[in-house]
């Protein structure tokens, strides 16, 4: 007899954003000539950058000649965009990033649910709460959580985010094995600074414990100071495992590159204390499971670090960044109070005191505009919506426009 994964069980019925997605077809079809605006899950909509686009192309056209045709690639990536990585956003940050310590993969999101395979099942794990649900969701179908009560899954150690510590949790005053955090975050778009992040590392190494670091957002980084990356603090290559994504910042949402860093010097620990060094096995890890990334898609990827590449991409983050500022000055305006938006895509507003699935269908129905409510990315984010920047300048100014006037 087949069993079944009854971990799978304890999940809510689907995933946020195809929850939210059902909700949208259904209103969408009572209302069909009602225009809607998508300003929910941070889905890029401005065009690849013309560096990348040119380099696609003509990695494409190398792929219809025997000559320079190109069969399975090795699975961690080419050396050509391996290189640029750890040159552009590590080396060059003074962080001490080889390009042998840089996975190239298919997304951030896959990734950070891959990676937990690594460790042993029973784990002590701590989230931020709200939170992006894939780390809760994955840990979840792997069996390393109970039951969810009240919004929380037994077993997990929840970071609160909130107001009062500008959404940055300080580490817990207990030992976890295991960190997520995320920054600029994603849902509340807040960013951590030098000293927070250190102490984060000063605990990870206390403790013996791994930080998995999620850092898709950091090109929206505009605040000198903010680290963008978390190896710009000393001490975090024998602690944390770094995600990036080529998705937010250069517009691969449906191109599809991103990577994953682990240092060399990173260990995680056997029963007996032995120390078992994590990139060899996550090399055998990506090296049975995964295949790599199409040639022209890291071909595109690596036109990201070009001199044109540099700027296209700076100016289209500018953009959103502008369009996040709209947004922000709307919610302002209207007396809600907001965080994020200025170093992130995400703009995180309190609703006052309602909840926040009844401000989104209430956003839907009135507005025509789809946002993201806090509930769904844990307990904390209740009372909060999230809104995404991610949109024309048209459509931002016009969903704004709807949503002051409801207000
Ligand atoms: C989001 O809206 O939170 C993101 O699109 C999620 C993701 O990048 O997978």
């Amino acid at each position: 007899m087949i069993l079944v994964n009854e971990n799978y069980s304890k999940l809510k019925a689907s995933y946020l954003f195809a929850d939210i997605a059902k909700r949208v077809k259904v209103f969408q079809s009572s209302y069909p000539e009602k225009p809607i605006i998508r300003l929910g899950i941070g889905d890029v909509t401005e065009p690849l950058p013309p560096a990348c686009v040119e380099a696609f192309h003509k990695a494409v056209d190398e792929m219809a000649t025997r000559e320079t045709f190109r069969g399975y690639g090795p699975e961690q990536g080419y050396e050509f965009l391996r290189e640029a990585i750890a040159q552009n956003d590590f080396r060059k940050r003074g962080a001490d990033i080889s390009a042998d310590e840089i996975f190239v993969s298919d997304g951030a999101k896959c990734d950070t649910a891959n990676i937990q395979e690594l460790f042993a099942q029973k784990l002590k794990i701590a989230v931020p709460d709200p939170v992006y649900p894939v780390y809760v969701d994955t840990n979840v179908m792997a069996g390393r959580t109970g039951k969810n009560t009240a919004g929380r899954y037994s077993g997990l150690v929840y970071l609160d985010s909130t107001q009062e510590n500008g959404f940055v949790p300080p580490p817990p005053e207990t030992p976890v094995d295991l960190v997520y955090l995320c920054f600029p975050n994603n849902p509340t778009g807040a960013v951590a600074t030098k000293e927070q992040l250190a102490a984060w590392v000063d605990y990870a190494r206390a403790n013996k414990a791994l930080i998995l670091f999620d850092a898709a957002y950091e090109a929206f980084i505009r605040t000198p100071g903010i680290p963008h990356s978390i190896y710009e603090i000393p001490g975090a290559k024998s602690c944390a495992i770094e995600f990036r994504s080529f998705s937010k910042t250069a517009g691969f949402t449906g191109t599809r590159c991103a990577f994953t860093v682990v240092p060399k010097e990173l260990a995680a620990y056997t029963q007996k204390g032995e120390a078992v060094p994590l990139h060899p096995m996550w090399t055998r890890r990506h090296t049975t499971k995964f295949n790599g990334v199409s040639y022209p898609v890291q071909r595109a990827a690596e036109a990201v670090y070009s001199r044109e590449g540099k700027k296209q991409v700076k100016a289209t983050i500018n953009f959103y960044l502008a369009n996040a500022k709209i947004i922000r000055k709307a919610f302002l305006k209207a007396g809600y109070d907001c965080t994020g938006g200025e170093n992130s895509p995400y703009i995180w507003v309190n609703v006052k005191g309602g909840k926040s699935w009844d401000f989104f269908d209430r956003i839907l129905h009135d507005a025509q505009v789809v946002i993201t409510p806090g509930a769904g990315f844990g307990r904390d984010g209740e009372g909060f919506i999230r809104v995404s920047a991610f949109n024309s300048r048209t459509n931002v100014e016009e969903a704004m426009r709807r949503i002051s006037a409801i207000l």
